[in-house]
């Protein structure tokens, strides 16, 4: 596949790109933390654009411009809304007469697309309401690294078929893990959307269930996230009772193997789709998989910036 100017969604990379990207994540990461890492980008600015709250997607960009020697603009939600104060086309092109590379959070993702097409420098998409390919790498390094591999290995992903999950099914799809959607009738991923990902990944094992603690014993991984994602909050009554019997809790995860690991994209809502026992016990492991963010991103930053793009 040709190199990746723009970091959008999984879909775009082979999985020797992906493999690649986490083999250099996992690599490089011992000397920035030493604090010893090359500086990559000097004098390098990355505009981030935030539609929607952020702590972690903020932070880990911000201080990884910072480890490679760029800088970051903060621009919140009253600083730009896409499409009303000025086309997207607009902010695109001026930005990229300025900077050298922006991250978006962003509601549509057909407004990231159109970010994309006119931006002459490269765009990194923080979270759409379709999808989350920043988190899905770092989660996958996370796995790679308590694991030592990822290959066999089985996901669920107990919840919303949400972005996150979009994003996890693709990887997953791509690097040779098992994933598994346990969810309440009427929330799974797209039909038309698994059959594509299976069709352009023909060894892939994507299934939904209803039955959480089935696919739980199944587990390597145990992934959750809100019921409520950012947009969906006049849903939140509605949601948290559909999906009262998919919170991670003592009980469910009783069936779960005794090698399996907990993850959450973060933040988590205690009581809702974890409690806080479960949080705790795994807590090593998912703050690890909030930390990946800034190794995963760094690499994103330092391929696409400082190289020309994804190989
Ligand atoms: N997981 C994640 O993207 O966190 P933030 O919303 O805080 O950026
Ligand atoms: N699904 C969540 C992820 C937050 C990082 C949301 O979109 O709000």
């Amino acid at each position: 596949m040709a190199t990746q100017k723009h970091f959008i969604a999984l879909a775009d990379f082979t999985p020797d790109q992906l493999t690649g990207l986490i083999e250099r994540t996992v690599a490089e990461k011992p000397d920035y933390l030493a604090g010893t890492g090359p500086s990559r980008l000097p004098r390098k600015t990355l505009a981030l654009i935030f539609e929607k709250p952020s702590l972690r997607t903020r932070v880990s960009f911000e201080c990884g411009m910072t480890q490679l020697g760029g800088a970051s603009i903060y621009l919140a939600p009253a600083d730009i809304q896409l499409g009303k104060r000025e086309p997207t086309k607009d902010v695109a092109r001026v930005l990229g007469r300025m900077c050298d590379g922006i991250m978006a959070r962003l509601f549509s993702h057909e407004a990231m697309l159109d970010l994309a097409a006119y931006s002459p420098v490269p765009v990194i998409n923080g979270l759409t309401d379709y999808n989350h390919p920043c988190q899905a790498l770092a989660d996958l390094v996370t796995v790679r690294e308590h694991f030592g591999s990822l290959k066999d290995k089985t996901l669920v992903f107990v919840g919303d078929g949400n972005n996150v999950a979009r994003s996890l099914a693709v990887g997953c799809a791509k690097l040779g893990l098992r994933f598994i959607l346990a969810c309440p009738e009427g929330y799974a991923l797209e039909e038309g959307f698994l059959a594509t990902v299976q069709a352009d990944n023909p060894q892939a094992d994507l299934s939904v269930t209803h039955d959480p603690a089935a696919a739980i014993r199944e587990a390597d991984v145990v992934y959750t996230d809100t019921w409520v994602s950012m947009g969906q909050e006049e849903q939140a009554s509605t949601r948290r009772d559909d999906f009262a019997p998919y919170q991670i809790n003592d009980a469910l995860m009783g069936v779960a193997p005794s090698r399996a690991i907990v993850l959450h994209c973060l933040p988590a809502y205690r009581d809702y789709e974890i409690t806080d026992s479960v949080f705790e016990k795994h807590a090593t492991t998912i703050l690890a998989e909030a930390e990946n963010r800034l190794h995963a991103q760094r690499t994103v930053l330092a391929a696409l910036l400082a190289e020309g793009g994804i190989e």
